[in-house]
């Protein structure tokens, strides 16, 4: 069995895609178990950028074959865009991508709701995709699956009874014009004859190949935007954990093995909510600009600060993370003095009900002033740096094992 589980430890944005990019030459197979195009996760390729928002971000390696779990929210009109952006890279790219049956779409009313809510009684500060309606409709038990799609007067019955649903909110609560269904029947119906090629069951689809094959699970946001765990209600509406995977692909928890947490070397977060390390002042201001800190979804600015080493122990607890792959040190090079969060001089360690009146402390080092993205070789990182990095293991209990140095795929250093 070689599988291994990517999950972020912050409030998402920590490097996730890269990470699984970094890892997919060796591996078989990608999937997503959570989330949907609320995602933003960026691979590099040379000057060439690629953001995936619903396709696993190992793609790109031939080698991949990628699964969007039954956990997921699915968009098929942002699907289909991916895969058409994609196709310079790999003409036959459909050939190495599948979507679980399982999965819950989300509908044109789901993303008209969310942003009428976003923009009148709710204030999380969304990605305005849908996602937290197609969950609630989900957990309703009125929601519409991608393999509802294959059975046209089900479906049709479905959308419907939903619509109609819908309407009544849009006009009654928003004083919004209602929708039609017939234009939604007939386009997704397309949709589903487009996706037939695509569809698997997940669950025995990876029973099948668990033995033989090497996967990563690819968590998207953050342990901080889990919906049970993270600073509700400032939180997507998913299990992002590493209990997440087998929930989200059908999988028993006897095969997530190897879990390795992702975390920023300072910390970020877009959206509203608690973010008890946010400094408002210069020093979020030079992070966000000097770590290009703008959501790859929405092109929100993130909100910056320094590295909450209590955040991140409380996340590798909830999913087991033993490893960290720590991101972006490059981008602290310019810093005089770097400041870590060490604790709180109010409470003992993170919790997400007194998230906003946290008080941290800090400490403070000398910062390493140099460019280090060209170094492979841990021996060669800045002795200010190597500190910084064990102050980390220190205060988060974590074994450093990968550090990123740049967005490249090689500009990583492993520390053994
Ligand atoms: P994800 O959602 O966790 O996949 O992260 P995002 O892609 O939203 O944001 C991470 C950003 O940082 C992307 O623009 C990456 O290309 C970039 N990035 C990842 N690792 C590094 C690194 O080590 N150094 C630098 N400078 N950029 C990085
Ligand atoms: P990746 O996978 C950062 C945030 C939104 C908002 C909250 C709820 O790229 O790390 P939603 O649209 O999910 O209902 O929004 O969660 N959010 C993210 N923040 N990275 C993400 O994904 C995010 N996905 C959602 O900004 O605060
Ligand atoms: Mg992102």
């Amino acid at each position: 069995m070689n599988n291994i589980t990517i999950i972020g430890l912050q409030w998402g944005d920590e490097g996730k895609g890269k990470v699984v990019d970094f890892f997919a030459p060796e591996f078989d197979i990608n999937c997503r178990f959570q989330g949907g195009p609320n995602a933003g996760h960026t691979v590099w390729r040379g000057k060439e950028k690629f953001v995936f928002h619903q396709i696993p971000s190992g793609v790109l390696n031939k080698n991949i074959t990628a699964v969007i779990g039954a956990g997921c929210v699915f968009d098929p009109a942002i699907f289909f865009e991916e895969i058409e952006q994609l196709k310079k890279f790999d003409e036959e790219i459909e050939k190495r991508i599948k979507i679980s049956k399982y999965c819950h779409l989300i509908m044109p009313y789901h993303i008209l709701l969310d942003k009428i809510k976003e923009e009148t009684t709710q204030s999380i500060g969304t990605t305005k995709k849908g996602i937290g309606i197609a969950y609630e409709d989900k957990y309703a038990r009125i929601g519409i699956r991608v393999g509802d799609l294959f059975y046209p007067e089900v479906f049709e019955k479905k959308l419907r009874a939903n619509i109609s649903r819908k309407n009544l909110i849009l006009m009654d609560i928003y004083q919004a014009e209602p929708l039609s269904d017939d234009e939604i029947f007939e386009r997704f119906l397309e949709y589903g004859e487009k996706l037939k090629p695509f569809i698997i069951d997940d669950s025995v689809f990876l029973s099948q190949v668990m033995k033989e094959k090497r996967i990563i699970f690819e968590g998207a946001q953050g342990t901080l935007l889990d919906i049970d765990f993270g600073t509700y209600p400032y939180v997507t509406a998913s299990h992002t954990i590493a209990g997440g995977a087998c929930i989200g692909l059908g999988v028993s928890p006897g095969y997530i093995n190897r879990i390795i947490g992702v975390a920023k070397s300072y910390t970020t977060r877009v959206g509203n909510g608690p973010l008890p390390t946010e400094d408002k002042g210069e020093i979020g201001e030079r992070l966000r600009s000097l770590g290009s800190e703008y959501g790859a979804t929405t092109g929100r600015p993130r909100r910056c600060g320094p590295f909450d080493a209590s955040v991140v122990r409380y996340a590798a607890r909830i999913s087991g993370a033993q490893e960290l792959f720590l991101t972006k040190l490059d981008v602290l090079k310019e810093f005089e003095k770097i400041k870590i969060a060490v604790g709180y001089s109010n409470a003992p360690e993170f919790d997400p009900f007194i998230a906003d009146a946290l008080n941290p402390v800090y400490e403070e080092i000398p910062g390493f002033k140099r460019d280090i993205s060209r170094i492979r070789d841990f021996d060669d990182l800045p002795v200010e740096a190597k500190e910084y990095i064990k102050l980390i293991e220190h205060y988060t209990g974590l074994n450093v094992k990968y550090i990123s140095v740049g967005s490249q795929p090689d500009e990583v250093v492993i520390k053994n």
